[in-house]
């Protein structure tokens, strides 16, 4: 078998998505009501969910079944390639191996289609007319946009202020798939309007954008509200990466050392490296790194508490690492990573130590990027170029370890950020302490 390029046969596709809750080490603390502060019923997420993603967001089973329309679906880029990145370890020097599972390869251009095909499928069936959602760079809103397509269904789409601006083409596509994108904050909704009575020129935040689409899902009753990340059911929906990565480098008789992936809610990250957890707790030497940028470090500077997942506190409290529901990030590129909070799965893997994470500047990520196309050739996301420089920091230890990460998206519609990059003029940033700890004074007091 060739180990260079590892692809499954159609056939391959999982036929069933893996649910981690049923192997995590300790039952994850309840979502809250942001009203009451009690824990949640699949009836109190009903005005925004459909119920068989409720179901499937509290479900012990370990396996659900793929529907048979959503994995008809996924033959339309799945499976996708492994592939071993022998170039960049030659320029690199090192007796590692480096591989990435490449799931730029969808329609959209990111992992995000998994899980929107399935959202827009279930809503569908739940006689769901239009689908609210945020997104921050806009791979999530142009994945859903496209499911929604396929399934016959309208699609609003809040996007980040500073992403509308800095990715003018990402909303191109949200338009050809057929979604009506609004920059947020927006007047379109209350919680919009609010944030731009205080302040007129905010740039937006995933806070503030979540916001706007929960309000609007919840108070319009033929629609309802998609999440791109942070969800157990998003992580679920994106295993398939996962199953596939272990099906592929069983082939090729490899056995991982470190699992990488960058976080912003965690999907792409969870999905890749969680269904190889039994492996982890059966050998703890198997390491999984989460990547996040500095300017965004929730979980490695944030507080694991229970926080709201938007700025307009219309979102149960998760227990999760967060920066603070009132957190505004910087303009950096990876607009995929600007989340102040993290999925409740990833935060207590985190917090108990089965995950390690990393943060790093955007100068030192794009750094890796460049190094990883003049040598592969693909240009990497952003966002996905955090995982890239930490398996680079990886391979450089020249220690003979498997490397695999995800590779989550490409990066062609990033272009005036490496424009920016190569021209010197792109800023690092770390979010400072005191900001930090200004933010997480408006934590709400619940534990
Ligand atoms: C290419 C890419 N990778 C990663 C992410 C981060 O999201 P998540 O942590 O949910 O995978 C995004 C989010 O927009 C993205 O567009």
């Amino acid at each position: 078998m060739d180990k260079e390029r590892v692809d499954l046969p159609l056939n391959e596709i999982p036929a069933s998505w893996y649910n981690v809750l049923a192997d995590l080490p300790k039952p994850l603390p309840p979502p809250l009501h942001p009203g009451t502060g009690q824990p949640l019923g699949a009836a109190d997420l009903a005005p925004i969910f459909p119920m068989a993603l409720i179901e499937q967001e509290m479900s012990p089973e370990r396996w659900i079944p793929i529907p048979a329309e959503v994995r008809d679906l996924y033959k339309i880029w799945r499976p996708t390639p492994l592939v071993r990145a022998t170039r960049l370890e030659k320029a690199l020097k090192t007796s590692c191996r480096i591989y990435f599972k490449n799931e730029s390869v969808s329609p959209a251009g990111s992992h995000k289609l998994n899980t929107a095909l399935a959202q827009a499928y279930y809503s569908k069936l739940a006689g769901v007319r239009r689908l609210c959602t945020e997104t921050g760079a806009g791979q999530w809103g142009s994945a859903l946009a496209f499911a929604c397509q396929v399934f016959g269904l309208e699609c609003t789409i809040y996007m980040v202020k500073s992403s509308y601006h800095q990715k003018p083409y990402r909303r191109s596509l949200m338009h050809i798939w057929g979604g009506k994108v609004y920059a947020s904050p927006s007047r379109h909704t209350k919680a919009g309007r609010a944030v731009l009575a205080a302040d007129p020129k905010s740039p937006g935040s995933l806070g503030i954008a979540i916001s706007e689409a929960v309000e609007d899902a919840a108070t319009h009753d033929d629609a309802k509200y998609s999440l791109g990340s942070v969800l157990n059911h998003v992580i679920l929906h994106q295993s398939v990466i996962g199953l596939e990565t272990k099906r592929q480098l069983e082939l090729i008789g490899e056995r991982p050392d470190v699992l990488i992936g960058c976080v912003g809610g965690g999907s792409n990250f969870g999905g890749f490296s969680l269904p190889f957890l039994p492996d982890k707790l059966g050998r703890p030497g198997l390491r999984l790194i989460a990547v996040e940028p500095s300017a965004c470090p929730s979980l490695t500077k944030g507080l694991y508490a229970y926080d709201y997942g938007d700025t307009a506190k219309l979102t149960p409290l998760v227990k999760m690492y967060t920066l603070g529901h009132t957190f505004v990030p910087e303009g950096i590129h990876a607009g995929g990573l600007r989340y102040h909070g993290t999925a409740p799965i990833v935060a207590q893997l985190t917090k108990l130590g089965f995950i390690e994470a990393k943060a790093y500047t955007q100068n030192a990520v794009f750094e890796g990027a460049l190094q990883f196309t003049r040598t592969e050739g693909f240009i990497p996301a952003p966002e996905t170029s955090h995982a890239i420089r930490a398996a680079i920091d990886e391979a450089r230890k020249d220690d003979g370890k498997c490397i695999v990460f995800n590779y989550s998206g490409h990066g062609h519609f990033d272009m005036s950020a490496y424009d920016d990059h190569l021209a010197g003029k792109l800023e690092d940033y770390e979010h400072p302490e005191e900001k930090i700890a200004e933010a997480l004074k408006h934590l709400p007091k619940v534990d």
